[in-house]
């Protein structure tokens, strides 16, 4: 595991966002798998910054997001759809067709999910998979004591997942109780993984993750067993490393 420190957010988004560029310049046709929440925000701002600048095209990616709540129509500003579109599609050159997103709304949540993982592995697997951590250590939604052979599936939010969501809702009432998610496993099958944090709320998940065991209890202790996984953290999130 590679940890690369930035000084704050601002720095840590721009470290990100070169690995993606270049990425994407070596492998134009790169499959990205892609995060949401608050982590990523400044280096979806990198992003667009640089394609306006430099003209770094998005034509031939293809990319597959995390995770997505469960019943939450997409024109709701806190489901993953609008997040996407808002934050980044709507800004760079990718092509509609060549984006994926879990279908929080489909009909048969199992019957999508499968077909999910199966649109995944039809695109070769991802090359590129950026992460964030939740404060419980959850990576996308798997939330801990989730197994690590699991791929994409329904889960149920845990309390603590719902309340730091919460700040994007008006009330916990509105926050959705389940979740569609890419499994352990889907994740471990990219290639390369890029995981980020910022802030004091993440220095006890960077913590255990950085020194303590693999185990189902620390979803994102399952990185651990992947042999290309980079971490790109500021000074207050591995204040306690
Ligand atoms: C959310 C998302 C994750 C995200 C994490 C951290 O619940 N499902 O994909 O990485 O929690 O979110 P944030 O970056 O807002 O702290």
């Amino acid at each position: 595991m590679k940890l690369i420190m930035a000084k704050d957010y601002q720095e840590m988004s721009n470290k990100a966002a070169d690995v993606i560029i270049n990425q994407v310049k070596e492998k134009p046709n790169t499959v990205l798998g892609l995060a949401t929440g608050g982590t990523v925000i400044g280096m979806y701002e990198a992003l667009i910054q640089d394609h306006q600048k430099n003209n770094t095209s998005y034509k031939e990616v293809h990319s597959v997001n995390l995770d997505e709540y469960v019943g939450l129509e997409y024109t709701n500003q806190q489901s993953y759809h609008y997040y996407m579109n808002d934050q980044l599609f709507s800004h760079i050159d990718i092509q509609a067709d060549n984006v994926i997103i879990p279908n929080g709304l489909a009909e048969n949540i199992d019957a999508a999910c499968q077909e999910y993982e199966k649109a995944i592995a039809e695109l070769g697997g991802v090359d590129l998979q950026i992460l964030g951590i939740g404060q419980n250590g959850h990576i996308a939604f798997n939330e801990p004591g989730t197994s690590f052979d699991s791929i994409t599936h329904k889960v149920e939010l845990t309390e603590s997942t719902r309340n730091a969501n919460m700040r994007y809702f008006d009330s916990i009432d509105e926050v959705p109780t389940h979740a569609m998610t890419m499994g352990i496993s889907t994740i471990l099958k990219s290639k390369q993984i890029l995981l980020l944090a910022s802030g004091k709320s993440k220095a006890e998940a960077i913590y255990n993750f950085i020194n303590g065991e693999v185990h189902e209890s620390n979803p994102a202790s399952a990185l651990k067993n992947h042999p290309n996984v980079t971490i790109i953290a500021d000074e207050e999130a591995l204040s306690l490393v």
